[in-house]
């Protein structure tokens, strides 16, 4: 039996551990990114503690992450299908909660609403929803440069950069890889008629589904380099995109004097997920396997067929332009893969979407939040009356 003193020894003890832990929550905690997060963070032996999940529809993986994870707060979509934990919304998850930073992995343009909430809260934000950048990166980044909040890049291109950066003002261009997605090295036809199990197969990264078609189409990448010019503040001419089949080389920076600085690593999303959460620490975590340069013995790099690849051409001119295209161009992208996964278009179909809603769109050049959601939202009704005909 414990002695009093002992007693109140140890409780001091884990009183003082539980206050030096980093208190994180987690929006998207059932998907691709979120369930990683889960792994690392459990591989990091008591250096989180877990304040908030968030998920979509996937409340069975949910509850299981609850009883395992014992956050005090969950949302999903069904408030009454959550067990274990008290149910607030995704914008009361950012706010002021005491959570030290908030991994944001849910898909699509639901992450940006919180995302703001966050920044405004003071909350350091581990980002790997890149749709927040693509939509709003020109009211996100200064508010959080406002509000002294560190965005955390996820993805693991902007993830590499933000390792090899150490003065940017010295820096003369990004080099973001790409691995071509499954139909690199396909012709135009059989890209033409893949089916959805096609696209979806991806040589690399086993990510969600609407990401991982927009790896087939390359839209992703196009995505990543107005993600880039965001974090990094990089004119477009200055970001150039590689393919680099095995995915190795996870992004480098040229310095004004010509030196290369890459990244590498072996193809997995837990050392981003780590490095973000944890940053500015390292620590050894669940590190599945060393690198070893022999084993991998080769790297191929080639540019990117801008002719099979229209999307990414796209993404840089809607990027270059600005304003609300980038938002035009993420709704109709995301609706359009939506219908591709239903199996109601082809995949090149998609592109020819989001082309044909482009040319239609009416250009705002400064957007306000307020105006974001209705750009997106139109855009999106227009692009379902689209396909629907
Ligand atoms: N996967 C990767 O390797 C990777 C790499 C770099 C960047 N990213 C980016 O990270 C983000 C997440 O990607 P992912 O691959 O992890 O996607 P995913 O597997 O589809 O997971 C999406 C997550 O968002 C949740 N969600 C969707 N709609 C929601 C809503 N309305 N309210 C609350 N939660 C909602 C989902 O919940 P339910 O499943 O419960 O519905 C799920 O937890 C994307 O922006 C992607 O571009 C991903």
């Amino acid at each position: 039996m414990l002695s009093r003193t002992q007693f109140t020894v140890k409780n001091f003890i884990c009183i003082i551990i539980k206050l030096m832990k980093r208190k994180i929550s987690i929006l998207g905690s059932t998907g691709s990114i979120g369930r990683q997060a889960l792994e690392v963070i459990e591989g990091l032996d008591d250096k989180f503690e877990i304040i908030a999940l968030a998920a979509g529809h996937n409340t069975d993986l949910l509850n299981e992450q609850i009883r395992k994870f014992k956050p005090k707060y969950a949302y999903a979509d069904d408030e009454s299908k959550i067990f274990g934990a008290k149910y607030i919304t995704l914008d009361e998850i950012c706010s002021d909660i005491g959570t030290d930073i908030i991994l944001v992995a849910v898909s699509g343009k639901i992450g940006l609403k919180p995302t703001i909430t966050a920044i405004n809260n003071g909350i350091d934000i581990a980002l790997a929803n890149k749709e927040t950048l693509v939509m709003a990166g020109d009211i996100v980044m200064p508010l959080a440069k406002e509000k002294g909040v560190n965005i955390i890049p996820v993805d693991s291109e902007h993830c590499a950069i933000h390792q090899c950066i150490k003065d940017i003002s010295q820096v003369e261009k990004l080099i973001i890889t790409a691995s071509g997605g499954p139909f690199l090295h396909k012709s135009v036809t059989e890209m033409k008629n893949a089916t959805v199990e096609q696209a979806l197969a991806h040589p690399r990264w086993n990510m969600g589904r609407k990401i991982t078609v927009d790896s087939a189409t390359l839209m992703n990448k196009g995505l990543e380099v107005i993600e880039a010019h965001h974090l990094f503040a990089m004119d477009y001419d200055k970001i150039q995109v590689v393919v680099h089949p095995q995915s190795i080389v996870h992004s480098a920076i040229e310095y004004v004097d010509g030196s290369v600085i890459a990244q590498l690593g072996l193809p997995s999303m837990h050392i981003p997920i780590q490095y973000a959460i944890t940053y500015p620490e390292r620590y050894e975590g669940i590190k599945s396997k060393s690198f070893s340069f022999s084993e991998i013995a080769r790297l191929d790099f080639e540019e990117p067929d801008w002719e099979k690849f229209k999307t990414l051409h796209i993404a840089y001119e809607c990027g270059k332009l600005g304003g609300s295209y980038p938002v035009c161009m993420n709704a109709v992208n995301e609706e359009a893969v939506f219908a591709f996964l239903k199996g109601k278009i082809k995949l090149f179909e998609i592109i020819d979407t989001v082309e044909k809603m482009l040319e239609l769109h009416k250009f705002i050049q400064n957007p306000s939040l307020d105006e974001i959601f209705e750009i997106d939202k139109e855009a999106r009704a227009k692009t379902l009356e689209l396909l629907s005909n």
